[in-house]
This record gives C-alpha cells, structure tokens and sequence, in this order.
C-alpha cells in the first residue's frame, strides 16, 4: 500500500510517501528556525502561518519525489494531535482535501506515538512487545507497546520535556533556538565528567521524569560561575549536562523494559539523535542483553515518514478517520 503522509504539529512541515510502512519513497521537510529563533521558542500564529504558505509545495515535492503518481496515493495518513492547535489543523485541513479529492481514505494519527514508527523504518525493525521511549521537545513518554494496537503508557515528564530542557539549556547558554544538536556538537568535544549535575529522579521507583531541577542547575552553576562559559568550559557543560539526561533516560527506559519483561527496547524523538544518548543506551542495552532499536538521525526529528508508516498500519486494516475529525492540542492516550 502506497500512503502519503503529512505532518505539521509544530515548526516542522513535513510530506512522504512510504510503501507498506516500511519503504520511504520520499519525506521532505522544512523547517521554520529561522522565523522562531528571535523569540527563543515556537510562536504558534507563525507555525501556522509558515504552514500553510509551505504545504502545498511540499507534499507536490514529496510525491515527485516518489515517483508515483498522484493517484497512485492510496491513503492519506495525517498528524491530528497533540501538537500546536492552529499548526495541526493546516496539515489536517490540507490531508482531508487531498484525500477527499482523490477518493481515498485518510487516517489521524497520535504524533507521539508516530515516532515509535520511526524504528520501524530501518532494516532491523522493532516487533512488539518492546518498550519505547520518545523523547522530544514536547514530550518524554515511555509506552509499553504490547502489539502495534496495544500501546500502554506507563510514565512520562512531570515538567519539561527532554527536549525543552536540552532548548532552556541551550539558551542559558548563549545558544540559538532550538539549542538541541548545537549542545550535542558541543558536548562531543567535552568532558561528561567535569560538572557533577543531578539526575532528577533517577532513583524515584516510578518512570516518570522531570527536567526542570536540571535546567535549573544549570542555571545556579552559571550564576556562580559569574560570566558566560567560553572554549573547554562551554564543551565541558554541554557534556556534562548530556550525560546527566542520558544517564535519566536510559536508566528509566531500562526500568521499564525490566518491568515489562520485554527484551526489545526503542529510543525514537528528537532527543534520540543526540550522540551521548545514543551511546549510553547502545552501551547499556548490550550489557542488559536488550536489542536495541533507534531511528535513523533524519527520522528521529519530526518527519511525515513515520506518520505514513502509522498510517499505513491502520489503513491496511481498513480502518479510517471520519471527515470530521478535529485537531486535538492533547490526546489522553500518550498526550
Ligand atoms: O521530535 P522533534 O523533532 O519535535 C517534537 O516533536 O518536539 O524534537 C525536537 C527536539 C528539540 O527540543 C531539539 O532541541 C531536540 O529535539 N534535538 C536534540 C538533538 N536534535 C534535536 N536534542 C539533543 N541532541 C540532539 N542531537
Ligand atoms: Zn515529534
């Protein structure tokens, strides 16, 4: 089955086309950084705004990209939440036209859990049970996937996002919006062990997260250090600060895995293409005799692929969304 997939939840607007949820013909993205970074963070009225003068070019590309036809599209999958209210609805509002249009069906989709997706685009992919972690700038939720169908989630932050912690950071920091991959390439010439940062909830005996005490460490190290960290010591916190959330995450994430039995375990979202996580969790799951699955780096930030290949589980089984189905700013099922 040939599905087009759309994304535009937040500052990322995103078309491709994947075959049997697993082939990725195409998955075009663009970002809007630029237009946010003054702000030092997403302004949802331009997330908006930047949607809708993109979209139409974008799933064009993204289906020239692919090769196939327009009407060889036979499903449209779509992100309806969580996300941005006024951002969902572009890509929903534009995904219900094409779909209508063409007389195929089109599927919502839960963004956050689309990126447990993600895995399954690689070679080597994930079979249920597993245990996924998506961290990314909205969210840090850990599921418990006992079938595709059969996504439980059992933690999840109780205050910032991972991703929203490495972005707070980064602007204490000095660091343009958002802050991310600019910490990770910093990090990667520095020293993890020179600062010692907290682990917020490492030892809770639970699997929630909360991010904020770090970032707030972060903060009170800068204030007594008096002046903004340049060379060695800017490499040096970034380093420091990466290893205090990798060290959170994997720890929770194995946790989990224990808890649940499973011998699978994913790392999808955003935060997943950061360096020292990616080696902490390689590292870890090899020593717990985990298989471990992570998403390609292009796949790990938001994408419209894993959207597709979300959308391409539920279509092949005949189900769809109704027309009238509404963006939703949350889901309670992974929100
Ligand atoms: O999944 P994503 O693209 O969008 C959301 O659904 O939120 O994640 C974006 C987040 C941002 O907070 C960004 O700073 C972070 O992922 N990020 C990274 C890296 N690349 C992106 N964080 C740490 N290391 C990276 N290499
Ligand atoms: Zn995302």
């Amino acid at each position: 089955m040939i599905v087009l997939g759309i994304e535009s939840s937040c500052d990322d607007t995103s078309a491709a086309v994947v075959k049997d949820g697993r082939r990725v013909l195409s998955c075009v993205v663009t970002g809007q950084d630029s237009f946010h970074e003054k702000f030092g963070g997403v302004v949802p009225e331009i997330a908006s705004r930047r949607h809708i003068s993109v979209i139409d070019r974008i799933v064009l590309k993204a289906v020239f990209d692919s090769r196939v036809r327009m009407n060889g599209i036979e499903g449209v999958a779509v992100t309806c939440g969580p996300g941005l209210i006024g951002a969902v609805l572009v890509g929903l509002n534009y995904a219900k036209g094409l779909a209508y249009s063409l007389g195929v069906p089109f599927v919502g989709i839960n963004h956050v859990e689309a990126h447990l997706y993600a895995a399954r685009l690689e070679e080597n992919t994930p079979t249920p049970p597993f245990v996924g972690l998506v961290v990314s700038g909205g969210h840090t939720n850990l599921y418990h996937v006992e079938s595709m169908d059969k996504i439980q989630l059992l933690g999840r932050t109780v205050d910032d996002a991972a991703g929203e912690c490495f972005d707070k950071v980064g602007k204490l920091l000095g660091l343009d919006y958002p802050a991310g991959r600019q910490i990770d390439i910093l990090a990667a010439k520095g020293n993890a062990k020179a600062v010692d940062f907290p682990r917020p909830m490492i030892r809770s005996n639970d699997l929630n997260f909360s991010f904020s005490g770090l970032k707030t460490a972060v903060k009170n190290y800068l204030a007594d250090l008096g002046r903004a960290p340049v060379g060695d010591e800017l490499n040096d916190i970034a380093a420091s600060f990466s290893a205090a959330v990798a060290d959170v995450l994997v720890a929770k994430l194995l946790d989990a895995a224990g808890r649940c039995g499973v011998k699978r375990i994913v790392a999808a979202g955003g935060v997943a293409a950061n360096g020292f996580l990616r080696k902490r969790v390689a590292s870890e799951a090899a020593k717990s005799g985990l298989e471990l699955f992570v998403p390609g780096l292009e796949f790990c930030t938001d994408n419209a692929a894993m959207i597709a290949a979300a959308g391409n589980a539920a279509l092949e089984k005949g189900e769809s969304s109704p027309w009238a189905l509404n963006a939703y700013a949350s889901l309670t099922k992974g929100a």
